[in-house]
């Protein structure tokens, strides 16, 4: 198996330590974040990086204890780049001088938000493509700043309130910034992560073709000739992992996907159909509507709908892997913002694993050992990973369905009858949206059918039908998000097409509430 190239971050606790790694992985470079306590000379060694980058953080370095490197990092010989508190870190261990600001009790300058920095007259690669306006946007967040730099750093850009914006010991390859280059807010400053890993010699190797051939490979050594059992939601984290382990093992993988009768107009048939007809994936296709359905039937308290469902979904899925013989493990589609043990950000020593949410509790009761290739990737790597393995465009670029599905867009009372409707109102919003190019623009759409019937007159009569709620939101991961801002027309057609088209609404209404302080589904 090749040996990528690969750089560590050492995380000192920032907020937006993940997009370094983003950042990195889109310059198809292979990148690890470890927090800075696990950092030790024995990891460094083993570890072998071709370059380190140091993250910001919350603590000050002018206080005793607080978060740092090893000092062997700095005779690795490979490239560091400090930013933010990585920054002040790089210049107190090689000999310069940092200040408290205003959060550590020092008075200095603190600086939030939007700076420009202007070039120094000598040029430095890391800044190739910098500075071609005359100065660039940065985005700053510290309380403490340098006032001296270490021995052998030059400056090479400046801000008002950042003498020492850009520092560099070009001879070292050291490199530390004041400012955060990862964030949107600083326009320019993938150019900047482009020239840092340029100058350390990566190759741009971490590439999805190349990760599909070596998870393929360690599937293969993990499993050996025994089994593998998948849940399938039809989200595109298991259908991915899906379809790479049957590509590593075959028929050694079953899929079990539990029809709830909680799904989307012809969600059933569209998974069943890719996974069994169309990659020929042994697939036990649960239907158990009658029995969830059933179990719900007077339930309108949205967590007891929530357990209730979750229970279920265990029950049934250890009912057929049961049925597996020599089942030894289970698949999962965890990624890698799951497992990652990032500094908490309270800036205390403590550790932060997320907890997996995928299957959560069924190993450990069913005796199972993991199966998770998606573990190194983000989700939209894991669409990468999806095209790559030729899953469909439309699959792949498919909004999130929870997995309570269509029962949390039902407030109140769960029928059939009700979700008969809701399925046919959202197939027209849905069918709305993609006619209109905007599905790919909203992070997800759906229709909710209210616990309400209103007057309505269509033609010459009175009808007495649902009134149902369209939702549309952007978001970037679902922790909070905007209202979509659909024109009026679009509105007005669509309300007019499925009070048309759907039998059973006659009044609709759009939701423009924003998370916070709503929630992207109604209960
Ligand atoms: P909320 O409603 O909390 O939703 O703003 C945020 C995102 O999470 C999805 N969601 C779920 N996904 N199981 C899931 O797999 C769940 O129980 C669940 N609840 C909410 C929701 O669709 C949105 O994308």
């Amino acid at each position: 198996m090749t040996q990528h190239d690969r750089l560590l971050i050492i995380d000192f606790g920032s907020q937006v330590t993940q997009l370094i790694a983003r950042r990195l992985r889109e310059l198809n470079v292979y990148c690890e974040i470890h927090p800075f306590q696990n950092v030790t000379d024995a990891f460094l060694a083993e570890f072998r990086p071709r370059a380190v980058i140091f993250s910001g953080g919350p603590d000050s370095v002018t206080r005793e204890g607080s978060p740092r490197p090893p000092a062997s990092v700095y005779e690795l010989g490979v490239p560091i780049l400090g930013i933010c508190y990585g920054q002040q870190v790089m210049m107190q261990d090689l000999g310069g001088k940092v200040d408290g600001g205003k959060i550590s009790g020092g008075g200095g300058t603190a600086e939030f938000g939007r700076a420009f920095v202007t070039p120094a007259d000598e040029r430095l690669p890391l800044l190739d493509g910098w500075f071609s306006g005359g100065r660039e946007q940065v985005w700053m967040s510290h309380g403490d700043h340098v006032s001296r730099i270490a021995p052998g750093f030059k400056v090479y850009g400046t801000s008002p309130n950042a003498p020492f914006a850009i520092t560099a010991d070009p001879e070292r390859n050291f490199f530390a910034v004041q400012f955060h280059p990862e964030v949107h807010h600083t326009p320019n400053g993938k150019a900047l992560y482009a020239n840092f890993v340029r100058l350390a010699g990566f190759r741009g190797d971490w590439t999805m073709g190349a990760y599909r051939a070596e998870a393929v490979a360690r599937i293969r050594e993990q499993v050996g000739d025994r089994k593998v059992i998948c849940g399938l939601s039809g989200g595109v984290d298991s259908s991915v992992a899906a379809v790479l382990i049957h590509e590593a093992i075959g028929d050694q993988l079953t899929c079990v996907f539990v029809d709830h009768g909680l799904l989307r107009l012809g969600e059933a048939d569209e998974v069943v159909g890719m996974f069994r007809d169309h990659y020929n994936i042994p697939l036990i296709h649960a239907d158990e509507q009658d029995l969830f359905l059933g179990e719900l039937e007077g339930v309108s308290d949205p967590e007891v709908k929530r357990k209730t469902i979750g229970k279920l979904f265990i029950d049934v899925f250890q009912k057929h892997a049961n049925a597996i013989e020599g089942a030894e493990f289970l698949a999962q589609g965890t990624l890698y913002p799951d497992v990652i043990e990032s500094v908490s950000f309270s800036g205390g020593p403590s550790v932060t694993i997320k907890s997996h949410h995928n299957v959560g509790g069924l190993p450990e009761k069913m005796g199972l050992k993991l199966v998770e290739p998606l573990r190194e990737l983000f989700k939209d790597e894991v669409r990468a990973l999806g095209r790559e393995l030729g899953l469909p465009d439309k699959f792949i670029g498919r909004h999130p369905f929870p997995g309570p599905g269509l029962a949390i867009r039902c407030p109140g009372e769960i029928t059939r009858d009700k979700l008969e409707i809701l399925r046919k109102a959202d197939a027209v919003y849905i069918d709305q949206i993609r006619k209109h190019g905007l599905y790919d623009e909203i992070w997800q759409a759906f229709v909710a059918i209210l616990p309400v019937r209103t007057v309505g007159v269509m033609g010459d009569g009175r009808t007495y039908d649902y009134a149902c709620a369209l939702r549309a939101v952007t978001s970037v991961d679902g922790m909070t998000a905007d209202y979509y801002p659909f024109t009026h027309d679009f509105l007005g057609e669509t309300a007019t097409r499925i009070i048309n088209e759907v039998e059973g609404i006659n009044r609709v209404t759009y939701d423009i509430t924003s998370k916070p302080p709503g929630t992207i589904e109604w209960e």
